[in-house]
């Protein structure tokens, strides 16, 4: 089952790739559900919005479970992980938080890690992707990195595809991409929030 790969491959190596995770129905209805209310991202404090601009391109905006059934369904799958999660790893996930995102062509995100030691309470990321019929010429590619730096995998951004990692390990970065790309971000975050302290903005 994977779940129980998604398990062995997190406690292995920290990170997993589940193909066909959403069939090509659920994930088209999925992006039907996206409402037209993008905004810019934003990373870090609000003093560093300039330099943020220069890090990523792509607009987002937060799954809210009103959204639809859909955005309903996903989040409850994404409950499902977290309680296995925790059951696990006594990893104690206490809130999954996710966005939307969408790169334009020419759009990127530079190599970063989600979570830094001490910073914010993220500990495990996962990064699903809507885009079907994805080609090679499209390229917004998720490059992902152990933390010597050294680059384990390159990922397409392939309808169905969910991508989990522990957000304190593994720096990544989205390629340029050359067509519309859309994916849903999402973080499982540990209790302790202190909302000046984000590394994000709502
Ligand atoms: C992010 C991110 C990756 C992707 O939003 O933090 O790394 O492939 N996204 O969309
Ligand atoms: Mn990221």
């Amino acid at each position: 089952m994977s779940l129980d790969k998604l398990m062995t491959a997190i406690a292995e190596q920290g990170w997993y790739v589940w193909d066909d995770f959403l069939t090509a129905q659920q994930v088209h209805e999925l992006r039907e559900t996206i409402p037209a209310d993008w905004h810019k991202a934003k990373i870090g404090r609000s003093d560093d919005a300039h330099r943020d601009v220069e890090r990523r391109s792509d607009k987002i905006q937060w799954l809210k479970a009103d959204m639809g059934l859909p955005v309903m369904d996903y989040l409850e799958r994404m409950e499902q992980i977290r309680l296995h999660v925790n059951r696990e790893f006594f990893l104690g996930l206490f809130e999954y938080e996710a966005h939307f995102a969408k790169y334009e062509a020419g759009d990127f995100y530079e190599k970063h890690y989600d979570s830094f030691q001490g910073n914010t309470n993220r500990r495990l990321t996962t990064v699903f992707y809507l885009n079907e019929n994805w080609t090679a010429e499209n390229g917004g590619e998720l490059k992902l990195y152990d933390n010597k730096d050294r680059l384990i995998d390159t990922l397409a951004p392939r309808a169905g595809r969910l991508i989990v990692f522990l957000s304190e390990d593994f720096p990544h970065e989205v390629c340029v991409s050359h067509a519309q790309r859309y994916s849903i971000a999402g973080w499982f975050r540990i209790n302790g929030v202190t909302e000046d302290r984000l590394d994000i903005a709502r």
